[in-house]
């Protein structure tokens, strides 16, 4: 291996290399969506917010515009805002005028991306103290304790939607720990028609089958391996006995993948997993909710019930 890192983000690039090889050598193989968010794949999800068959980004910014008034009052003002998965944090910044939080802190998988996007931000809102963290909370979230108290968790976009009930369940709790007399501001989608939910994750445009194929891209950046995008399609399916749509990259033949230390063969036609996106509805929302030890939510929606947000205590 060359370029040997010694830093503390060594350490962690090697959790998540390891990550990366277990998915790829089990029997079914997957892959983390995390790894959708390498520099591209993050301006391709952005590109995904911006399709008109791409029902959540829209249907939750109309929420939050429709009751921008009430969600303030839930949320109180002048607090600190904590957003889980920043991204560009464009739907941050379309609350600062209601909630005037006295501090932001913006978590990312994606570091590049966020800081980039903060510095920005910054220069338009001085006063402001804002602060980015590259961090994968999909396991852990910790916030420093010098980040200030009556704290509100954004977790908008449904992103919850990626995470297993227990991993979500857990996640959940954490927050709940560490609000510090603030709650949890969440924007959840919500079970619809087939048609619906396969139009929003197979689009016309095929911007969707690039931000799933980009996948192999960063993972061969990750691990150096061979993946060659152009055996394999992006394949959509509403599975309905658990609630999701699953996102998975099918191979078009018969081929091999190496990266140092391994390979591995995939037959003509098999699955690579790649994202599930939970749907849920108000009544299992509430109560995943509940057994994560909010005791109390409130809820908008629109008014096809396509998108909900929520803000829980
Ligand atoms: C960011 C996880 C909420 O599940 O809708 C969009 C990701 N994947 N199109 C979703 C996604 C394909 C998105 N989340």
């Amino acid at each position: 291996m060359k370029n040997i890192k010694t830093t503390p983000e060594a350490h962690i690039q090697h959790q998540l290399i390891s990550e990366i090889e277990v998915g790829l050598l089990n029997i079914t193989p997957y892959i983390s969506p995390k790894f959708l968010y390498d520099p591209l794949g993050s301006h391709l999800f952005t590109a995904i917010t911006l399709l008109p068959e791409y029902y959540p980004t829209v249907t939750e910014k109309h929420i939050f515009s429709e009751f921008e008034n009430e969600i303030a009052h839930h949320v109180g003002l002048g607090g600190t805002l904590i957003d889980l998965g920043a991204g560009n944090c464009e739907k941050a910044k379309s609350l600062f005028p209601s909630i005037q939080p006295s501090c932001y802190v913006a978590l990312d998988f994606s570091k590049e991306y966020l800081e980039d996007s903060i510095k920005k931000l910054q220069a338009e809102y001085p006063s402001i103290q804002m602060t980015p963290i590259g961090m994968d909370f999909s396991k852990k979230l910790s916030i420093p304790d010098s980040v200030p108290s009556n704290r509100t968790f954004f977790y908008p976009g449904s992103s919850l939607g990626n995470f297993l009930h227990d991993e979500a369940i857990n996640l959940l709790r954490q927050i709940k720990s560490q609000v510090r007399g603030g709650g949890l501001l969440m924007g959840i989608d919500l079970m619809k028609s087939d048609e619906a939910l396969i139009n929003a994750y197979d689009d016309a445009l095929k911007v969707t089958a690039a931000f799933n194929l980009n996948i192999l891209r960063s993972v061969n950046t990750m691990i150096g391996s061979n993946f060659n995008i152009e055996q394999f399609r992006h394949l959509v399916k509403v599975n309905h006995a658990v609630n999701r749509v699953e996102l998975y990259l099918e191979t078009l033949e018969e081929l091999t993948v190496s990266w140092p230390g391994h390979e591995r063969t995939f037959q003509k036609g098999e699955l690579i997993h790649t994202e599930n996106s939970h749907k849920y509805t108000i009544n299992s929302i509430q109560k995943l909710l509940e057994q994560s030890g909010f005791s109390s939510s409130t809820i908008w929606t629109d008014p096809k019930q396509y998108f909900a947000v929520i803000y829980a205590k």
